[in-house]
């Protein structure tokens, strides 16, 4: 790249609702990050600053602005977007030619190293509704011969200089989504995922809080990879002040090894900034990923409310119970019946089965059509659960094709929750799969499938011995889509022991993702909002289960359950037989509630807050039309409770607030004549009261919540 700037650089402005993004395109070299940041206006003149940046003793006498592919054989000093080589050599690369092709609101960049030998292709487009830019990079190997691949950056990233923090994501098996932040200093920040699937303790994307940004306001920049396998994302302080941050597929060594002319496509990258702090960031890649899906006919549908036998029988199915369920379940509003795990051949506990997708002739004499027929006769849909990735190596099939599990020569097979992983780059596997599933979907009234994946990857090398991971989860995807297009009227729910295989990638493909296994609605409501930080509500699974829940052991009221689970995709998950008729009828209450209240749930923004003392809100809809979900889960410390300050709404306007659903331990009635009035018709607030003072909120005891309506009136 030449290091002055050509005088005839252009700009490439994309303008969206609340920010804009200026790329310099100097002749012959990759773009330049120039600004990315709050909204300009339309005809914001291109600037030259930086032609006159002088230059810095001890330095390159070649300027090195942030590109969008900068590359160690420029000068780069930083991480290189690309980390490559050829038997060693050609180990720096320097773009010689560079072609844009400018679109609406989108840049199109082809870059070449004639020396080295590659071509890197990358779109950048700024969707104005979302104010999301999704970049897009493929590198092809234009040598003779083959290219080594170490890192490939889905994307390479401008954040602003001056104090930052990272707010990234950790957490485990029932406990997904725990939020950490981290100052950014000038040390490297990095996280890597290398379990193969997305996993539950690294999500891949991030929020960096710029200065002193919050929920509500400042600025603030998210990136996701869309992308269920193995990533990186680092974030590295440049020669400016600025940062680099680079989010990729992490790749195995000698996992990517191009031959000639072979292209590495990287996964997509969704990134944001928002002017209205981090829910402004989230509410940009609702509606991202909502124009990323696909759904049967074109559209989703209202969001059916689920049964999920799981944590009602585990795998102790008997065919007269499971239609007594499924005969409660329409009793009290069900619409989708999920057959969970343990039908299928031998499958009375976890050690086995997996690969013998049949039904167990000793539960289902006939099969499963009775169950299925008796589910649909009672107006419910029936879906039923699968993890085809898998394979125990107690199973016909393995017996039948140990070859056929991700494996490495003469190294000892490591199973996890006893079971392998089947090599789906295998076209015979793939093929497999695809026969047995589509065999299952023809034979069967089946509209959902419950898509698991149970276990983390290991050893995952393919019949050479190379790694498979990058092709794994390609196959995977290939799989799905073929699957879709022969039953394109069924939808699918990603699992991965929960939240395992939450990102923006699979949601490509799928339509739902279960958000976690743990049902305890305390962790329910940090994992969800984790989630919401990223993804929809509609597309987040989301149960009320049994008290005491199965994964802590700790009860919660059928009311914070009911009101966590209102939240997202609605659904039970217990023995609803073994209710007593108090908690039944207020579960009625709570379907109910969520039919009539699902559009609004699902089709609007989020908002998620913090009252102060244990108290947290969550906003759904519209600054006109609002829900407004208030949760105590502890104990109040404080002698009065918190107000609850709603910054989306209006200050002029006036609006109608009434509790709606929720707080049925109504001793807080005796507080007052507002809160009676609240409970009852509602009563009116200025817009410039709740966005300053809040509303004020009755005493609430530990483990309640109440849902409250607000509406412009
Ligand atoms: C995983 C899922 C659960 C359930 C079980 C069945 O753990 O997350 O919801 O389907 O598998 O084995």
């Amino acid at each position: 790249m030449s290091g002055k700037l050509n005088r005839e650089s252009r700009y490439a402005l994309l303008h969206g609702r609340d920010v804009s993004v200026i790329i310099e395109t100097p002749p012959g070299a990759p773009p330049i990050w120039r600004y990315w940041g709050p909204r300009l206006p339309d005809a914001a003149p291109p600037f030259d600053s930086h032609d006159a940046r002088p230059t810095p003793p001890f330095s390159l006498d070649a300027d090195q602005p942030l590109t969008v592919f900068p590359t160690f054989g420029a000068g780069w000093f930083h991480q290189s977007a690309l980390l490559a080589h050829r038997e060693g050599r050609d180990f720096a690369q320097a773009f010689t030619s560079a072609q844009i092709e400018r679109r609406e609101g989108a840049l199109k960049i082809a870059l070449e190293d004639r020396v080295a030998g590659i071509g890197v292709a990358i779109s950048i487009a700024l969707n104005a509704a979302s104010d999301v830019l999704t970049v897009s990079t493929s590198l092809t190997n234009c040598g003779a011969a083959p290219l080594d691949i170490l890192w490939l950056a889905a994307a390479t990233l401008p954040l602003p200089a001056g104090p930052a923090r990272i707010r990234y994501f950790t957490g485990r098996h029932n406990r997904e989504f725990e939020a950490c932040e981290d100052t950014l200093t000038h040390a490297l920040w990095r996280r890597d995922n290398r379990r193969g699937i997305t996993s539950h303790d690294a999500f891949p994307g991030a929020v960096a809080l710029i200065g002193a940004a919050a929920a509500d306001e400042g600025i603030v920049y998210s990136a996701q990879l869309a992308w269920s396998g193995n990533h990186t994302q680092t974030i590295e302080r440049i020669d400016d002040g600025r940062r680099q941050w680079q989010l990729g597929e992490w790749l195995a060594p000698g996992e990517v090894r191009l031959a000639a002319g072979e292209t590495l496509q990287a996964p997509d990258v969704l990134v944001t900034c928002s002017v209205q702090g981090s829910n402004g960031a989230a509410q940009n890649f609702h509606r991202a990923v909502r124009r990323r899906m696909t759904w049967p006919d074109g559209a989703m549908r209202p969001r059916p409310v689920h049964l999920n036998t799981w944590e009602a029988v585990y795998f102790n199915h008997r065919l007269d119970e499971l239609k007594s369920l499924a005969d409660e379940a329409a009793r009290i509003g069900v619409e989708r019946f999920v057959l969970d795990d343990g039908w299928f051949k031998g499958r009375d506990n976890d050690r086995t089965s997996l690969g013998d997708w049949t039904p167990d002739r000793a539960k289902y004499p006939a099969g499963l059509r009775p169950l299925a027929d008796h589910v649909i006769a009672r107006g419910m849909e029936f879906g039923l659960w699968l993890e085809p990735e898998m394979v125990s190596p107690d199973s016909d099939l393995y017996r039948a094709h140990p070859e056929w599990a991700l494996q490495i020569q003469e190294r000892p097979l490591l199973t996890g929750r006893h079971q392998l992983v089947l090599d789906l780059t295998r076209a015979e596997v793939a093929d497999h799969l695809f026969g047995v599933i589509d065999k299952l979907l023809s034979s069967l009234p089946v509209s959902y499938l419950k898509w698991d994946h149970n276990r983390d990857l290991t050893l995952a090398g393919d019949r050479s011995g190379r790694a498979a991971y990058h092709r794994q989860v390609v196959a995977a995807y290939a799989l799905i889509a073929r699957l879709r297009t022969a039953h394109p009227r069924v939808e699918i729910e990603a699992c991965a022991g929960g939240g395992g295989r939450s990102d923006a990638g699979i949601l490509q493909h799928t339509h739902r993702i279960w958000a976690s296994d743990c049902l305890d609605a305390a962790i329910r409501l940090s994992v969800q909002r984790g989630f919401l930080q990223f993804l929809p509500p509609e597309v987040m699974g989301s149960h009320i289960g049994a008290a005491p829940a199965h994964s802590t052991g700790r009860a919660h009221s059928l009311e914070l359950r009911a009101a966590v689970a209102a939240t997202g995709h609605f659904g039970l998950e217990l023995d609803i037989r073994s209710l007593e008729s108090n908690d039944r009828r207020e579960l009625e209450g709570w379907i109910a509630f969520y039919k009539a209240s699902r559009d609004l749930i699902h089709g609007g923004d989020v908002w998620l807050g913090e009252a102060g003392d244990s108290v947290f809100w969550q906003a759904h809809g519209s600054p006109e039309s609002l829900l407004l979900f208030a949760y105590r889960v502890e104990a109040a410390a404080d002698s009065f409770p918190p107000t609850l300050c709603l910054p989306m709404l209006e200050e002029t306007m006036t609006y109608h607030v009434q509790i709606v659903q929720g707080w049925n331990r109504r001793g807080w009635i005796t507080g007052g004549a507002l809160f009676q009035a609240l409970a009852g018709e509602g009563a009116p607030f200025s817009g410039a009261w709740l966005k300053r003072s809040g509303l004020p909120l009755p005493p609430m005891m530990a483990g309640s919540a109440a849902v409250f309506s607000v509406k412009a009136q």
